[in-house]
């Protein structure tokens, strides 16, 4: 079986990818900051197959000098992390900005002189959507890029970040040899493998844990963890794959998430769940989607949002990241 490197391995996209491979065969190199953080690297080591074929190195996106070493040898590369500074201060530009590109560009080059035949870059539905000039029933598909001039004016620096490094990676493979698949995921969901709560998982973890008066005037796409980690797999797996790919199964407002997440928690948590919107304002559009691509040429058939929220919760209170009792009567 080929051998593959998976960066920000330990973290909640990646754990997910890394468990598919090892349940394909794949040996696997799991590139991680730390590779001595038991921490995060547990949850890696106890997933079926790893003990005989999963491999922990050390990789920081930040040094391009140790990264070819890492993915010599891959015939694949699933390029996950996102490197960004842990704590913010004021310059949104070196802090979240730069690093994001510089990593991916790091990466890329070190892939193009190991000669690995395919990287898979993890992008994100916020290279596409953020344009004033597309009408809100225009769809969000693949020929959608986000405005650079609308994201600074904005200060949507993490898409902005996101945006210029897939850019730059098309760049990279386009004068190389390397071949890019990108996968653009919406925001996701579903059962976390790592003991730690990540920023999408937050979005649910906040509007259970805490009791909020009101909710945002917000709409969003949404899709299960486990889709996006078969979505990328596929892509590698595939020889027809080719450019970039929305992975969303639903697009909802904020009521409507609540609403369906009003009926996979206990009934006391449903009761504290808000039910009123922020004043002020048109009710925000759903954003409209197309993922005819997906599902064609990567076969993808997503799991149901509500299957993917029930199944959260259940790996949320499974980890001791709720904040309800144990006690609470079954999930719904
Ligand atoms: N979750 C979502 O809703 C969502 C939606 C769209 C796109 N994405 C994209 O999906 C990817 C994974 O996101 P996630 O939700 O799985 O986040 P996550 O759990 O926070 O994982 C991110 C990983 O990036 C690694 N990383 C950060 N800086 C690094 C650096 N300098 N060098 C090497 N590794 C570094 C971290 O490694 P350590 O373990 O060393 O800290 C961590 O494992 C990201 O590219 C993100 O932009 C996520």
């Amino acid at each position: 079986m080929p051998t593959v490197a998976v960066t920000g391995a330990g973290g909640f996209i990646g754990s997910w990818i890394v468990r598919i491979l090892l349940d394909r065969g794949y040996q696997v190199r799991a590139a991680v900051r730390d590779p001595h953080d038991e921490l995060k690297l547990a949850h890696l080591k106890q997933l079926p197959g790893a003990p005989d074929r999963l491999t922990i190195v050390k990789l920081d996106l930040s040094s391009s000098s140790a990264i070819e070493a890492r993915v010599q040898g891959c015939d694949g590369v699933f390029h996950v992390a996102c490197a960004m500074a842990a704590k913010l201060t004021r310059d949104p530009h070196a802090e979240i900005v730069q690093p994001i590109v510089d990593g991916t560009v790091n990466l890329m080059r070190a892939c193009s002189s190991a000669g690995v035949t395919r990287v898979v870059l993890t992008s994100t539905i916020g290279t596409m959507y953020l344009d004033p000039s597309r009408g809100d029933s225009a769809p969000i598909d693949e020929q959608c890029w986000s405005s650079l001039e609308f994201m600074e004016e904005t200060g949507e620096w993490y898409c902005l970040g996101k945006t210029l490094a897939e850019s730059a990676a098309w760049q990279i493979s386009m004068k190389s040899e390397l071949d890019l698949v990108v996968i653009n995921p919406s925001v996701t969901l579903g059962p976390v493998l790592q003991p730690w709560q990540n920023a999408s998982s937050s979005h649910i973890l906040r509007l259970i844990n805490t009791k909020f008066e009101r909710y945002l005037n917000r709409s969003q796409a949404y899709v299960d963890v486990r889709d996006v980690a078969l979505a990328h797999v596929e892509a590698f797996e595939r020889q027809g794959a080719r450019g970039r790919y929305l992975c969303a199964e639903s697009s909802l407002h904020r009521a409507e998430l609540i609403d369906v997440l009003r009926e996979v928690v206990p009934p006391e948590v449903a009761a504290r769940l808000p039910s009123k919107m922020v004043t002020g304002g048109e009710r925000a559009a759903r954003f409209v989607i197309s993922t005819e691509k997906i599902r064609r040429e990567l076969g993808l058939k997503f799991r149901p949002l509500k299957e993917c929220l029930k199944d959260s919760v259940e790996s949320y209170r499974d980890k001791g990241l709720l904040v309800f009792p144990r006690a609470s009567p079954a999930l719904a």
